[in-house]
């Protein structure tokens, strides 16, 4: 069937996300995932309230209520409330949210969280990219004096950074919000560095903070994001958001996954470990660059990145390969921090392999 006609005009030319490769019974470290797993009460609550799901989800309320204690106890004031909140499909739904909400020109640094171009892409609007510097960090003068950025309505901060795992300063953050643009700062890694801006939401009516319970508390299967902004955004977002999006055990797990916070806390400190020592044992062999996230970015030249993943594969480890990028030298490869054991397999490979 000749389909021209029917598609909207550049949708053909929109890439679809490629997930992290997945193989049963290999270590997988391509998708930062958390390989410790939910708490036990997110297992026991799951199986408690499955056969309650003939129901349409009704406890955003109670999760509101539950992330907004979470925020505040964070930052130690009491700033947070449920009105500031929205609940995602993964904070992957949220972007998809904002893009729609929102109107364009965006700007974001490059590389960084691929969907906040490819979302744009699909609503057939313009994502301007300003590359990082050879270090992977934001030069934020360049940032802000680049004709692009006073073109932008939108502005996308990943910090810290997917995929490099560094964070912006804070100050610079305070810079960029400063100028009349909506600024999102994605914290999808916040527990792992354990360096927020939320609290800034009293002070800056353009701030929307994203996060997700996709990695330091390790459901990232269940889907749940939530955003964080002055409550007059939130509301704008709540006109486009679709009914019922968190379904209803992920409403469950959130529950008791923030009922159950020091297993979370624990687990994070554990691949805090973990990337320690991933690092250093990388760092003899590779470039690696200062993540405070729970992966480590490698650049594994001169091997290529294909190869890398390909010596690993063999030996049942899955990595994320991203190979070359634009206007920088290496060959890139991005390793998730596992679990401890895992970990010490990846070592040993590493250290046997390269
Ligand atoms: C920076 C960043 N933002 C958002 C997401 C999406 O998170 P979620 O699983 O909640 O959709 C990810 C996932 O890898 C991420 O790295």
């Amino acid at each position: 069937m000749e389909y021209s006609k029917f598609l909207k005009t550049w949708i053909s030319d929109v890439s679809p996300y490629i997930p992290g490769k997945m193989s049963e019974n290999f270590i997988k470290l391509a998708s930062n995932e958390n390989d410790y797993g939910p708490s036990k009460k997110v297992i026991n609550a799951i199986k408690d309230k499955s056969g309650e799901v003939f129901r349409y989800p009704y406890k955003d309320e109670s999760v509101k209520e539950k992330i907004s204690k979470y925020c505040n106890s964070s930052t130690g004031k009491n700033l947070i409330g449920k009105e500031n909140i929205i609940l995602g499909n993964g904070s992957d739904e949220l972007i998809e949210l904002l893009i729609k909400t929102f109107r364009s020109p965006y700007i974001g640094f490059y590389p960084s969280f691929v969907e906040y171009k490819r979302v744009a892409k699909i609503f057939n609007e313009i994502y301007y990219e300003i590359p990082l510097n050879d270090y992977f960090c934001l030069d934020c003068g360049k940032f802000i004096n680049n004709k692009k950025f006073e073109k932008a309505k939108v502005v996308f901060l990943c910090s810290p950074n997917n995929p490099t795992g560094g964070i912006i300063e804070r100050k610079d953050i305070e810079k960029i919000l400063n100028f009349d643009k909506i600024v999102v700062v994605d914290e999808a890694y916040y527990e792992f560095s354990n360096l927020t801006c939320v609290d800034l939401i009293d002070n800056y009516e353009n701030l929307i903070v994203l996060r997700t319970m996709a990695k330091a508390f390790g459901i990232a299967g269940l889907r749940m994001g939530y955003g964080i902004a002055n409550k007059e955004i939130i509301k704008f977002l709540h006109n486009v958001k679709p009914p019922f999006n968190v379904n209803y055990l992920a409403q469950e797990a959130a529950l008791a996954s923030l009922d159950d916070n020091d297993f979370m806390k624990q687990n994070v400190e554990k691949i805090i470990k973990g990337r320690e020592i991933l690092s250093k044992i990388l760092s003899k062999k590779f470039k690696i660059f200062n993540s405070l996230t729970n992966f480590i970015f490698v650049d594994v030249s001169p091997y290529t990145a294909k190869e890398f993943f390909e010596a690993l594969y063999k030996k049942k480890i899955i990595v994320r390969p991203f190979g070359k990028l634009d206007g920088f030298k290496g060959e890139y490869v991005r390793v998730t921090v596992g679990t401890e054991d895992e970990n010490k397999i990846l070592i040993e490979v590493i250290e046997n392999t390269f």
